[in-house]
């Protein structure tokens, strides 16, 4: 074992001891850029708290381009006060360490919760995925329309609404994780790290192409997001990275009828508007978008959806 750092399982996996004031006692993901622990926090009256720790990778500590994305993720997320989107733990005066707190999401990415929906033979209804999508578009809204303390918009685009960065708690919250790759009026532009993280396949034709984004970027990914839950097919299968992005970049996304003969109409053209390839085709806010997915059958239904996840898992 070397000194401060206890093994945990597999080589080059180990659990560091401490990070600020959190004790990390699982690894949840490392990343290209971040490492993403659930840790215990120790607050004064002497209980120990359960929390999700999210940090630089020790490599990239010292890089400055790393430091500011990761200031810009904390100060977005101090800015944020929504069930849907993940809470920060830290004041504002903390948030350029390298690392912050966040609470701990009790549930389930969406990604393992596909896997096994696969896993089972099971299908995720339809009156769920819209469900889901519609409340990550709230939030997303919500993202959109903040402002900061000193009372100037922020500007927020998420740019990687990608299933990894969306969680399902096991009260049926949808929430929102992951600014790590946002714009915002701080940083309008993609940073030279950031491009290693993002999941193509999510972003919009105009990201493919690195023009500059606003919040319509977010409900094209919103759509490719619901394009797949809904036709239980994943968009763009056995590509390569750069046959990825250069489909995405000519705006060629299939009819999901094609894939799933069953999806009713009134969902198809609410996909089909939210995926148009010139932002100005689609819906204009996030808000839109959300709007018309309740009005199809996404009504809120948070333990309609926890009693269907919490079957799967138990
Ligand atoms: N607050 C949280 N609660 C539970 N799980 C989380 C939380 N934050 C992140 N995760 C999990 O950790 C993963 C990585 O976190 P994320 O912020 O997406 O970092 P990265 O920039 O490495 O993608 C997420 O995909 C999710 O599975
Ligand atoms: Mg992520």
């Amino acid at each position: 074992m070397r000194s401060g750092v206890a093994r945990s399982g597999a080589r080059g996996d180990e659990l560091p001891t401490a990070i600020g004031r959190y004790r990390p006692v699982r690894r949840l993901r490392t990343s290209p850029l971040a490492e993403t622990f659930v840790a215990l926090a120790d607050r004064d009256d002497g209980i120990s708290e359960v929390v999700a720790v999210k940090r630089i990778r020790p490599e990239l500590q010292h890089v400055a381009d790393a430091r500011a994305m990761f200031g810009h993720e904390a100060l977005l997320l101090s800015s944020f006060a929504h069930r849907g989107i993940v809470r920060l733990l830290e004041s504002h005066a903390t948030t350029s360490h390298g690392h912050f707190g966040l609470e701990l999401v009790h549930g389930r990415t969406l990604p393992e919760v596909v896997r096994r929906a696969e896993e089972y033979g099971v299908r995720m209804p339809l009156r769920h995925a819209i469900s889901i999508v519609a409340s990550l578009a709230e939030a997303v809204d919500y993202s959109h329309v903040c402002i900061s303390a000193d009372r100037t918009p922020l500007c927020t685009v998420h740019a990687d609404l990608s299933p990894a960065n969306v969680t399902l708690a096991i009260d049926g919250t949808v929430k929102l994780v992951d600014f790590g790759m946002a714009r915002s009026r701080m940083r309008p532009t993609q940073g030279r790290l950031q491009a290693l993280g993002s999941a193509v396949a999510y972003m919009s034709p105009e990201q493919c192409r690195g023009e500059t984004l606003d919040r319509r970027s977010d409900v094209y990914g919103l759509g490719v997001l619901l394009w797949e839950l809904a036709t239980w097919s994943r968009l763009y299968r056995r590509l390569s990275h750069d046959q990825v992005v250069a489909r995405v970049a000519i705006g060629a996304v299939p009819l999901p009828s094609q894939v799933r003969a069953d999806i009713p109409a009134a969902l198809e053209d609410t996909l089909m508007i939210a995926l148009q390839p010139l932002p100005q085709r689609r819906f204009s806010t996030a808000a839109e978008f959300a709007r018309v997915l309740r009005q199809l059958g996404g009504a809120e239904d948070p333990r309609g959806l926890d009693a269907w996840v919490r079957r799967l898992f138990h």
